[in-house]
């Protein structure tokens, strides 16, 4: 008897009660939140995709499991193979975990910019990492070309190139958009969040607007530094960028080819300061209790202008796409905030967060 009632109080907090298979059966189905303040704040839904509870920690544990899995289907990846990726973190570490669950090699080229507990991690999770000097994309040095040399003077490897490998927008295509169409039950009407391989924003706008009729309305959002947010409001006539941002995994100097069979999908841009992304980042901390990595940050404050644009009353989707723990000693740093003229932009209350030197 006891037994039973208490399954019945607990069966309210579990929402699949099945053992998933592996790792990899553990990859999306993410929760949606409301985010409380904003929706209260603007009159709309506003709903961020909980991907830092991915089990790699971030959304690219979807692209990488399908880019894995299109080379295991095109007879490319073999048993024992060797995966080669050029990646500015996330995607690595995705990659990683999905090689150390499928028993292949992995091997990560990245600029060397990028933070400390990033480049630790995919150590720790057994690849073989090569930071390398940051130089931009027509460079042949830059670590996408030698990922991708690298792989080629391997037998049964492959480079998976997540920009313009089209299985990483196919990724979002099958999981993330219907997912997002059925915990709104089709009430979507706004998706809104930022590119750096696009596959994300791509693949998610791509199945909505197809699954709406063209109803959901789709915003790219953009940092600093990045090319979308000119190319989409020049109607695909400019790539200028302007300036740097603190955010990373985010912002683009071209369209890939995750992005180009759906550029005209795109209803509009919106360019997100740093100042306004670090502010959203510490304000969710305090009132909602989410920990969020920047570049997450920015796609909340995408979607609350993309809820002041539409009006009241309508749902407005984004993605959080990792958490702060990998950023934690730059993003809670008062040294790093101030060397970012960052300080300034969180507010008096919020300043007790700053708990880093
Ligand atoms: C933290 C973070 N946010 C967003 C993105 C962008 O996702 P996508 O490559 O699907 O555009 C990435 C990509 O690596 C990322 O690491």
């Amino acid at each position: 008897m006891l037994g039973r009632r208490l399954y019945s109080t607990a069966s309210r907090y579990i929402t699949s009660a099945k053992p998933t298979n592996g790792f990899i059966g553990a990859i999306g189905n993410t929760p949606l939140i409301r985010i409380n303040s904003l929706s209260k704040e603007t009159g709309c839904e506003i709903l961020g995709k909980a991907e830092f509870m991915n089990p790699g920690g971030s959304v690219k544990d979807r692209a990488a499991l399908f880019v894995v899995e299109a080379a295991e289907r095109s007879g490319a990846l073999q048993p024992g193979g060797t995966v080669v990726e050029g990646t500015a973190g996330n995607t690595g570490i995705g990659l990683a975990h999905v090689c150390r669950a499928k028993g292949y090699k992995c091997v990560i080229y990245m600029p060397n910019t990028q933070s400390q507990e990033k480049i630790d991690l995919l150590k720790m999770l057994g690849a073989d990492v090569r930071p390398v000097p940051a130089v931009p994309f027509d460079n042949p040095d830059n670590y996408n070309h030698q990922a991708k040399r690298y792989a080629e003077t391997l037998e049964n490897a492959v480079w998976t190139d997540q920009f313009d490998n089209t299985a990483n927008r196919q990724a979002h295509i099958e999981t993330t958009g219907p997912e997002i169409w059925a915990q709104t039950q089709g009430k979507v009407d706004g998706f809104t969040c930022s590119t750096g391989s696009a596959g994300t924003f791509a693949g998610t706008t791509r199945f909505l607007k197809e699954v709406s009729n063209g109803r959901v309305k789709a915003f790219a959002a953009d940092p600093p530094g990045s090319v979308i947010y000119s190319y989409v409001k020049s109607r695909g006539k400019s790539l200028d960028k302007e300036g740097s941002s603190i955010t990373e995994g985010i912002g683009q100097g071209r369209i890939t080819a995750n992005l180009q069979p759906d550029v005209h999908l795109i209803d509009d841009a919106l360019r997100i300061p740093d100042s306004d992304t670090i502010r959203t980042l510490y304000r969710l901390l305090d009132e909602e209790g989410i920990y969020l990595g920047a570049s997450s940050a920015l796609n909340v404050t995408a979607a609350y202008e993309m809820a002041k644009i539409m009006g009241p009353g309508h749902t407005i989707v984004t993605i959080m796409a990792d958490g702060a723990y990998r950023y934690q000693s730059r993003l809670f740093s008062r040294k790093w905030l101030e060397a970012k003229g960052l300080a300034d932009a969180i507010p008096a209350h919020l300043q007790k967060y700053i708990v880093l030197e």
